[in-house]
């Protein structure tokens, strides 16, 4: 042999041997399962004595999901609005961090390293070693919407949150009757909510949400906020620690991650309740306060969930929500109608602003002529000129939003005449 050890050498070599590995494992161990991860909050650990006493609300855990790319801009209104009443909480992120009191978890800090090497993970690795400095430009933009979601790394992270966040959720807490499921721009009416709740069975497995499909499968979409019960949630986790991998192939396959737990629901023989239109997918402006879908009439519904909403949205439903629970009733979509939409109406045409009004009316010339359009059809409610210079009629009622080179315009007799004929709503509509 060219080169021996003596036995002593060879010894102090294992010994030292051991103590890397030793080191090497407990590296290891702090860095998946850092202190504290997933506890179960309240701000500060007590509820202000200002908080209205909201029956049931004890039972309920609220799960909110956010990500590094957007906690900073997004979550921070929510300390005191969303979360400052929650007995229990928990906000699930893709980094470990304190924002705005706010303790937020990394949701995937136990996922395989396999998991970790993918491509959609790049986010995720780059941040966990270089923290929020390693955040680019692009990792920060919001790019819009299409069907098929968006293509920022940020939302290619998303996806893969459910799976964890259903299983660490409940293995973290499983002693509440519903997990109520959010996202930083969700708003939830906790009085609304907490009424509805009480009028189901918690003892049975129960999935509401506001009903998607892609192909075959029907999910509560995940901004609109969704809630599962106890026992429902019992038997996703079950089936999640039955095959993990399975289902992280699932999330593989699929775009969106809210249809990843429609399927869970569904294999563990839990059906969707559809719960549109008490939960929203949009923001009040966007609202067609008159209109209907699948059978049914938001108008005295409850409202219980908004989505896409900016920080000011949100601050705005939080003080409507405070200045109704005088009224000792939920907050119906008539009362969004009066509150948020007719007062934003105008006669007189608005400049700058699209209340997105479709359709097409060509050949005019101006927001009078547009106007004029619109009065000759008696169903017509709204018009708009865009800014290509078409008119465009709407037999909806909506508000919409600013937008430069727009032009936009309500009938308001109309508006008012049709929400006479909607009547009064003596009693609310709830769906169970
Ligand atoms: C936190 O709790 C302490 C004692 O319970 C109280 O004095 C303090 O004002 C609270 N702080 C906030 C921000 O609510
Ligand atoms: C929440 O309210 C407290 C007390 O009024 C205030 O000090 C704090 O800045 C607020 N936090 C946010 C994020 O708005
Ligand atoms: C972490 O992942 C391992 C391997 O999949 C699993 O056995 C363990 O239970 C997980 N721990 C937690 C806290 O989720």
């Amino acid at each position: 042999m060219p080169f021996s050890l003596s036995q002593r050498a060879a010894r102090r070599l294992y010994l030292l041997v051991s103590f890397l590995l030793l080191l090497h494992f407990y590296a290891l161990y702090t860095r998946y399962f850092p202190n504290n991860n997933g506890h179960i909050y309240s701000i500060n650990g007590s509820i202000p004595p200002d908080c209205p006493s909201l029956p049931g609300l004890d039972n309920v855990l609220l799960v909110l999901k956010t990500g590094v790319t957007e906690a900073h801009d997004k979550l921070p209104i929510h300390r005191n609005t969303t979360l400052r009443c929650m007995p229990n909480y928990i906000v699930w992120s893709d980094y470990e961090e304190q924002i705005a009191d706010i303790p937020v978890h990394d949701v995937l800090y136990n996922e395989s390293a396999t998991l970790h090497q993918l491509p959609d993970f790049n986010l995720y690795t780059r941040v966990q070693s270089h923290g929020r400095d390693a955040l680019t430009r692009t990792d920060l933009s919001d790019d819009v919407s299409t069907p098929f979601g968006k293509s920022n790394p940020g939302w290619k992270l998303d996806k893969w949150k459910f799976v964890p966040m259903i299983e660490h959720t409940f293995r973290k807490y499983d002693r509440a009757d519903w997990y109520v499921f959010m996202e930083a721009d969700t708003y939830i009416m906790w009085p609304a909510m907490m009424a509805w709740l009480a009028k189901l069975d918690r003892t049975q497995p129960k999935y509401l949400g506001n009903q998607m499909q892609i192909r075959d499968v029907i999910f509560a979409h995940g901004g609109s906020g969704f809630v599962l019960s106890r026992p429902a949630m019992e038997r996703a986790a079950a089936l999640l620690e039955e095959k993990r991998g399975y289902w992280d192939s699932i999330t593989k396959e699929e775009w969106a991650g809210d249809c990843v737990l429609g399927i869970l629901l569904k294999e563990a023989g839990v059906n969707l309740d559809w719960s549109w239109p008490m939960l929203q997918i949009a923001p009040p402006k966007e609202l067609d306060h008159f209109g209907s879908n699948y059978g049914r009439t938001p108008w005295c519904y409850p409202a219980v969930s908004f989505h896409h909403l900016k920080t000011d949205d949100i601050r705005e439903l939080s003080s409507l929500e405070k200045m109704w629970s005088v009224e000792g009733a939920p907050l119906l979509f008539r009362d969004v109608f009066f509150q948020l939409g007719r007062p934003r109406m105008s006669d007189v045409p608005v400049d700058g602003w699209d209340n997105e009004a479709v359709e097409e009316k060509k050949g005019v010339k101006n927001a009078d002529e547009c106007r004029a359009v619109c009065e000759k059809d008696e169903n017509c409610l709204q018009y708009v000129l865009r800014n290509d210079g078409m008119c465009c009629i709407g037999r909806d009622a909506r508000v919409g939003q600013q937008k430069v080179g727009y032009t936009s315009g309500w009938m308001l007799e109309r508006i008012d005449r049709v929400a006479k004929k909607m009547g009064t709503c003596p009693r609310p509509e709830w769906i169970s």
